[in-house]
């Protein structure tokens, strides 16, 4: 396609390949990061995940052999040939092992549809998937070896692993149960990790256009990733694990700040808690059920005919005083935005809308009109960083109620009236666009003028939760898996989706506990909330229409468990605040697939139903109906029961009990688990005393603290402790740094 390797060139750490047809760049950012850059549709990259600069000063080497030219940084080796086919080696070891060719062969589909065929089965409304043969303009096709598993790509439903799987990015609002065959969800994170037999890469497709991921389905010798148009734009990341291609690609990507600490409390929200006297009475419920809550969401109920920035002060009559009662008790209110601007004259978001032509166009220049909830409505133009500047400026309406985090919601962007043409006319900061090309980043661009926005005005650290979103975005917001179902397969789902969200930069997540559509069960809600408390954004949330699922409306049974798990979690909280700033320092998620940490055993690159929480506890939920004994695989070392402290090797498969009540967790020989003392919401004990759990075994442990709700531990204003065990029921303990009040005791527990 590219013809005969002419030239080259270098300038800096920028290689210029001038082929027969193309011209092509390498750029090498660090010695284990190097972008691959064919300038399609415009000479310059215009990455909406990667900001700044992300070069590095690295040295490496150029050279040309027979028949093809050899790039070398100290860790990566790339191999340049003709017709632009490229090969990745790794140097770890100093063995050059091969990871990643590209694909010479023809391409073979596995089955091919006879179009007649197709046809035929439609009468009875079977879509058939036309696998292979896909001739997108951007393309690019490379080899998969025997035993490559496949992880990332974001939210996708199904399997962890995704070998043998395909899948597109176009964010979509998809209202009927989420299947494992969902090719796109609402979410567009165009990375993926291959891991090998021997070795791991990943591979960060940076292009915002509709775009396709076929990962050995068309045929088992060979994935591949392309798109409807833009540039072929991918980063090649390579290094010694799993982990530092996660924190390779974070670091192109960006990392989460530290969120408030409130925010990893419990959230209780239903689409229809639609008056004051019902978020009074959820506050006092919580009180009586004694079971601590954090947040209450303000679902599309709380504005006038769904105007967002309005407030309905039929049902509300005063909500800044039902914002600060609620305070009072410990509760924050969290409000829904969405993005579909109500046509309504005199409305003054509208009004100022347009005056300012903020709205997204047609091609002929009028105002795109589409429908969403409030009916018909125009899209905010959040490629353009005034309209970004106007929406963040106007939540001042929100914070001067008193409203502690912002939902976006509908931002992908949903439209009820058929989709979005492609050619409406949006703006990529400072140049015209198309719908083609921001759609995927809609709800990026969106968080990013709400994060902005709720900064300056608070100077706080934003909570922000969105639907809809992009590489990067994690930089800006935490996210919610959309509207899952009251369905067993959907706990199931919840798991493999979150780890995937994990590995893919995005460490802030949860999935609507009990289920959003359809009816929950008392088991079902039992079971969820053993899932749910390990989420990092831990909200029960379901649809108008639906069962409504607070946690006393399920027996006392279910409410005991109820109580149970989320005290766990505001136990834990001390542990979860340390990996969120694990996470900020290296992109390390939260909920972690096993594969993350023991990427060498066969036993965890494709399971399903077990996860990690950071890399000390490990996870083994029942998510069927039923069932009160498990399989649990333990991965090597040695791990204890969490409540009964029974020790297990590791390296094996056991069956664990697990009545309706029990969740069984594993916890890893030598942890320091750093735990807090119970509180009905955070900051109920001013400041409270650390509780240390030491488990047998040597194991040192970092931990970390500051006021949890502003920036002034950029400035340094936090503490971090080093603790240290020799396995002898001995604890040292260091304070590494000191910027921050200190713990009015440290109380340690030897298990
Ligand atoms: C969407 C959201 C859901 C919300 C509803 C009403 O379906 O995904 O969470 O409750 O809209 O705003």
């Amino acid at each position: 396609m590219f013809g005969a390797l002419l030239n080259y060139s270098q300038k800096n750490q920028t290689i210029t390949l001038q082929y027969e047809k193309q011209n092509v760049q390498l750029q090498v950012l660090t010695d284990k990061i190097v972008n691959v850059f064919v300038p399609l549709t415009s000479t310059v990259h215009r990455s909406k995940a990667v900001e700044g600069d992300k070069e590095l000063p690295t040295s490496f080497s150029l050279s040309k052999e027979a028949d093809h030219l050899v790039l070398s940084t100290e860790s990566l080796i790339c191999k340049i040939y003709d017709d632009f086919k490229i090969d990745f080696y790794s140097k770890y070891g100093n063995e050059e092992t091969l990871l990643c060719a590209d694909y010479r062969g023809q391409r073979i589909p596995r089955f091919e549809l006879q179009e007649s065929f197709i046809e035929f089965i439609k009468q009875e409304g079977h879509n058939l998937d036309t696998a292979g043969n896909q001739n997108y303009p951007v393309q690019c096709v490379k080899k998969l070896d025997k035993g490559d598993c496949i992880y990332g790509l974001g939210d996708k439903t199904g399997v962890l692993n995704k070998r043998y799987y395909e899948y597109e990015n176009w964010n979509s609002d998809i209202p009927d149960p989420h299947e494992d065959s969902f090719k796109s969800l609402y979410k567009s994170v165009p990375f993926f990790i291959t891991l090998k037999e021997k070795g791991v890469y990943g591979i960060f497709y940076d292009n915002t256009f509709k775009s396709y991921f076929n990962f050995g389905k068309e045929n088992d010798n060979y994935y591949s990733f392309g798109s409807d148009d833009g540039n072929l734009d991918y980063y090649f990341i390579c290094g010694e694990n799993m982990p530092e291609i996660v924190s390779g690609y974070t670091y192109l990507t960006g990392r989460m700040p530290m969120p408030q600490k409130w925010t990893l409390g419990y959230h209780q929200s239903r689409w229809g808690y639609d008056s004051e006297e019902t978020f009074r009475s959820l506050a006092a419920k919580f009180q009586e059920c004694r079971i601590p809550c954090d947040a209450l969401h303000f679902d599309i109920d709380y504005m006038s005919h769904y105007k967002v920035f309005t407030w309905d002060t039929e049902r509300f009559s005063d909500p800044h005083k039902l914002i600060s009662d609620l305070k009072e008790q410990g509760i924050k209110a969290v409000t829904i935005i969405d993005p579909g601007v109500k046509v309504e004259k005199d409305y003054y978001m509208y009004e100022e809308g347009v005056e300012n032509d903020y709205f997204a166009k047609s091609p002929d220049g009028s105002i795109y009109v589409n429908a969403v909830w409030p009916g018909d409505a125009v899209y905010p133009d959040f490629g353009n960083p005034d309209v970004r500047k106007w929406w963040g400026e106007h939540l001042n309406f929100y914070t001067d109620l008193g409203v502690s985090g912002i939902w976006n919601d509908m931002n992908e962007p949903a439209s009820f009236n058929g989709p979005l043409p492609d050619d409406i006319i949006f703006t990529d900061e400072d140049k015209a666009s198309t719908h083609a090309e921001i759609h995927n980043v809609y709800g990026h661009n969106m968080a990013k003028a709400t994060y902005e926005g709720w900064k300056n005005l608070t100077g706080k650290r934003p909570f922000v939760i969105t639907r809809a979103c992009y590489s990067g975005s994690q930089k800006y917001t935490t996210v919610w898996t959309g509207d899952n179902q009251s369905l067993w397969t959907h706990l199931r789902m919840a798991i493999t989706q979150q780890c995937n969200l994990g590995l893919s930069g995005i460490p802030f997540m949860g999935t609507d506990i009990g289920g959003f559509g359809a009816d929950t069960t008392p088991e079902l809600m039992a079971r969820w909330v053993e899932v749910g408390c390990f989420s990092p954004l831990f909200r029960n949330h379901c649809a108008k229409g639906s069962m409504n699922q607070e946690p006393w409306l399920f027996g006392e049974e279910v409410l005991d468990i109820y109580r149970k798990y989320v005290e766990l979690r505001y136990s834990l909280l001390p542990y979860f605040y340390d990996l969120c700033r694990e996470s900020e320092q290296t992109g390390m998620p939260i909920i972690r697939p096993l594969v993350l940490h023991y990427e060498n055993d066969e036993n965890v690159r494709n399971l399903n139903d077990e996860f990690l929480v950071g890399e000390h506890l490990l996870v083994a939920p029942v998510v069927e109906q039923g069932v009160r004994k498990r399989m649990v695989y333990l991965p090597e070392g040695v791990w204890y029961d969490y409540t009964s402290h029974t020790k297990y090797q590791g390296n094996q498969f056991y069956i664990i009990d697990a009545p309706l009540d029990v969740c069984p967790i594993f916890v890893k020989a030598g942890t320091i688990l750093p735990k807090a003392p119970a509180q009905m919401y955070v900051g109920e004990i001013e400041n409270p005393e650390l509780i240390l759990e030491v488990y047998p075994g040597a194991g040192s442990y970092t931990h970390y603290n500051d006021n949890g709700e502003d920036f002034a531990y950029r400035d340094g204003a936090y503490n971090e402790y080093l603790f240290k065990t020799d396995g002898n029921r001995h604890l040292e303990i260091t304070k590494v740094h000191e910027g921050y009040r200190d713990y009015p005791d440290i109380v340690i527990n030897y298990v």
